[in-house]
């Protein structure tokens, strides 16, 4: 049995991030990368500073054509087949920054066929209900309307079936087998799906680049196998690692509703959730944490400070030294972590109710 598991439509296991990456064939960003990236985007991202985002695909060469005065534009997307939680943000959240800072077109796929293919108990009418909703977030997050559209793969399939046969004809069944572990079991719309998750990054004729979730870049590895068979430019990657579930590395962060924090909780759930079922790195009672101090390696709401909420490095700073030495007991912890996910979550669902009138100005047309 291997130690953890990664593929797009399951992770488990506590992931060994350098091995990953060696499994996936991907570069990791070193520190002269980090440093172009921040020079080439005006300022630095500390999803980008604490390796968050740890791992690439030709990050480098979309660099340098931006030198050169080439526009690159950027893809993402989600598979609605639930609620949006705070691990779907992290990839979001950069993206809008990319934006920003490159002023570049962004192009957002909700993949509700996906959903229905690998979901035995989904309707269509479900995952597009989800797409609807997983929409309303990433509109929250404040995307440029001039310049993002929203794919919907059910919707918009006329825009995506051509783009989307010109990869089918050149994936074999044996490459999807080994790429994805599918058994003649596997149905069809599961086989065929990687040509569709394949086809916004030949929307615009220019250079794409995404940022995603490590656990989606073997779709991406067929598309770079085959655009040139196209003509096309390889799509560009930048990943990010996988947000624990509230259990603790080796938990699936949607497995159950009480190992994930939703964008639609209320104050009083976050408190609920976070209190019971944060995994902690602290010992077991107050007098050996005092003497021993905590582990925030492994602590849940560390790592959620670190990878999300608490931007500003110098109170991660202090927190962790507190929390390590001992001064700083697991309930205090977990009480910073709470007021800091309420007040974001108090926010971001003001702006995703507003983003309900706001559909329209997405909504990809043909
Ligand atoms: P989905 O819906 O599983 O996930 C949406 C995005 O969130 C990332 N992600 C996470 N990131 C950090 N921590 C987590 N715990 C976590 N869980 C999920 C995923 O890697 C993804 O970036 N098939 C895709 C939808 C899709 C897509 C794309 C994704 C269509 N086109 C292009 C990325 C890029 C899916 O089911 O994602």
């Amino acid at each position: 049995m291997p130690d953890f598991t990664v593929t797009p439509w399951h992770v488990e296991g506590d992931i060994d991030y350098d091995k990953l990456t060696r499994q996936f064939g991907t570069q990791k960003i070193t520190e002269q990368l980090r440093q172009d990236i921040g020079q080439a985007a005006g300022e630095d991202h500390f999803m980008l500073r604490r390796g968050v985002f740890f791992s690439h695909r030709e990050m480098d060469r979309i660099l340098e054509q931006h030198k050169n005065g080439e526009k690159f534009f950027l893809y993402t997307g989600r598979g609605p087949s639930g609620d949006t939680h705070i691990g779907h943000l992290v990839p979001w959240v950069f993206a809008k920054w990319l934006q920003d800072r490159f002023g570049a077109n962004m192009y957002f796929q909700l993949t509700d066929d996906e959903k229905f293919y690998s979901k035995h108990d989904m309707s269509l009418e479900d995952t597009y209900e989800y797409a609807m909703q997983n929409a309303l977030d990433f509109i929250a997050l404040g995307f440029d309307p001039e310049k993002t559209k929203i794919i919907i793969n059910t919707r918009n399939i006329r825009t995506l079936y051509p783009i989307a046969a010109q990869m089918a004809k050149r994936i074999n069944f044996s490459n999807t087998k080994a790429t994805f572990g599918f058994t003649n079991e596997t149905n069809i719309g599961m086989i065929f799906y990687t040509a569709l998750q394949s086809a916004p990054c030949f929307i615009e004729d220019g250079p794409v680049l995404i940022p995603l979730g490590v656990d989606q870049d073997p779709h991406f590895r067929l598309t770079r196998d085959v655009a040139p068979k196209i003509k096309r430019p390889k799509p560009a990657l930048i990943h990010n690692m996988m947000m624990p579930g509230l259990g603790g590395p080796g938990g699936k962060m949607s497995a159950a509703e009480n190992n994930a924090i939703y964008t639609t909780d209320t104050p009083d759930m976050v408190r609920k959730k976070i209190t019971k079922y944060a995994f902690s790195g602290g010992q077991s009672d107050v007098a050996e944490h005092r003497k021993l101090g905590g582990n925030p390696d492994i602590d849940v709401s560390y790592q959620y400070l670190r990878m999300f909420f608490e931007p500003d490095d110098a109170k991660l700073e202090s927190i962790h030294a507190d929390y390590k030495s001992g001064r700083m007991l697991t309930g205090e912890l977990k009480q910073i972590l709470v007021e800091k996910i309420n007040k974001f979550l108090c926010a971001h669902q003001k702006k995703r109710e507003e983003a309900r009138n706001r559909m329209g100005e997405f909504l990809y047309e043909e």
